[in-house]
């Protein structure tokens, strides 16, 4: 076996961690859309899709470390040549904003909206309106740095 089929190996793993994190991330802000359609027509008990989404951002965990993981693999097989290009230096500092937002935006004020839901507050639509607009820029941004990422990992502009 050589090191040509373990770099496709890899880079079928990558895309396959690719698809796992930006699906999800896309499932989970049309539910997140649903949910506060629910709560602006009144329908308060909206909390099921919350815990759904839950169990969107442990599939997106997984496919992070997938992307990571194969993605140092691939960089170990090839000995680092990409580490010198600008369009990975540029797509390593993205993939690094993307995770920071995932963890100090996305999980931090997703956290926040469950508990205020949970208490069963009597206008949550009122006390989350901060919260929402928080969290459709997160899902913006992350869903910006996916395609400019893809974009940057096909063209390699060196
Ligand atoms: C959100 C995170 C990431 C996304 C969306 C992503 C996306 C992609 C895509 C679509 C390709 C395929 C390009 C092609 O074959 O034409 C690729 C290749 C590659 N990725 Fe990533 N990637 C991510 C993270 C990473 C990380 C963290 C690393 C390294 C530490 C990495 C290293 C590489 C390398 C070295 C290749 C080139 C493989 C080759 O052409 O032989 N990626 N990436």
């Amino acid at each position: 076996m050589n090191t040509t089929f373990f770099l496709q190996s890899l880079l079928t793993l990558h895309i396959s961690g690719l698809i796992l994190m930006a699906g999800t991330t896309i499932i989970d802000y049309s539910t997140f859309k649903t949910f506060w359609k629910l709560i602006d027509s009144g329908q308060e008990k909206s909390e099921g899709l919350l815990e759904a989404t839950s169990k969107f951002s442990k599939l997106a965990g997984i496919g992070a470390a997938l992307l990571i993981f194969t993605g140092f693999g691939m960089m170990a097989l090839t000995h680092g040549v990409f580490g010198e290009q600008l369009w990975f230096r540029i797509k390593f500092a993205l993939v690094i904003i993307l995770i920071l937002n995932s963890l100090l935006v996305g999980r931090r004020q997703g956290l926040k909206l469950r508990k205020i839901v949970e208490t069963g507050s009597v206008n949550i639509a009122l006390q989350t309106s901060g919260l929402r607009a928080i969290l459709n820029r997160f899902y913006f941004i992350q869903l910006v740095i996916f395609f400019v990422v893809i974009f940057l990992s096909v063209f390699k502009f060196n």
